[in-house]
């Protein structure tokens, strides 16, 4: 039988993904190993291979086919606009994507003025205040701790995630419009899909059964 090939997102998403696996009997000894370098890991039982991939390369993974299922957050769906299938809500990492700022910030927004908007999602960003606000945007890209822009005058809003808003908050920074709500989410290839399709829909319907709606 050909293996059914996991991409997860590393990090507290991969983590929390694999518990619930295990609810539905789907586990994987090698992989809790803290000091491996091993990249992939096999339930030869199962017919099952796992790997972590930076989340931003899950897509890619599974668009390609080279994993017929990715666990990935909705953040990078959005931004990598890959073609896959997104099949289901896991309800883990539920925060929101919001334009932050200072609060004097909240004027330039809804006078429509051009601003500079800077985030790590430069695609949601732009679709966000092209598509849906209609507003001119200078959108520029970062890597990181993306609230320190409008602080030190590089921006005057960010896009970014908010969890617990604590962040923003020790920054001097709000809220000022939420884009879009988030969580991670089970994606899969089109191909696999179709081909593979009872297997996937048993996986999917066994995980269905262990998440709290
Ligand atoms: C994320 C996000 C915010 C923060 C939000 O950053 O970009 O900065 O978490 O969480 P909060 O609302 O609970 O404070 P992350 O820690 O992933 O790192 P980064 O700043 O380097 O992007």
């Amino acid at each position: 039988m050909r293996y059914l090939t996991f991409a997860m997102a590393k990090g507290r998403l991969a983590k929390d993904s694999l518990k619930l696996f295990e609810q539905i009997g789907i586990t994987c000894e090698e992989m809790k190993d803290k000091d491996t370098r091993k990249l992939i890991f096999t339930n030869e039982e199962l017919g099952m291979r796992f790997f972590l991939a930076k989340p931003s390369d899950v897509p890619t993974y599974v668009e390609y086919g080279a994993a017929d299922i990715g666990i990935v957050g909705k953040d990078t769906i959005l931004e990598e606009g890959r073609n896959l299938y997104e099949v289901m809500d896991l309800g883990l990492g539920k925060c929101r994507m919001c334009v932050c700022g200072p609060e004097s910030a909240k004027e330039l927004l809804s006078r429509n003025e051009i601003i500079r908007v800077a985030t790590k999602y430069p695609n949601i960003a732009k679709d966000y205040f092209t598509n849906k606000k209609n507003q001119t945007v200078e959108i520029i890209k970062l890597n990181g701790s993306v609230e320190l822009a409008p602080i030190v005058g590089l921006s005057e809003v960010i896009v970014d995630i908010v969890e617990t808003g604590s962040t923003l908050k020790e920054n001097g920074l709000m809220v000022l419009e939420e884009v879009c709500p988030l969580s991670a989410r089970v994606v899969v290839n089109q191909v696999s899909l179709r081909m593979q399709h009872e297997r996937i829909r048993d996986f999917l319907t066994k995980l269905s059964t262990v998440l709290d709606k």
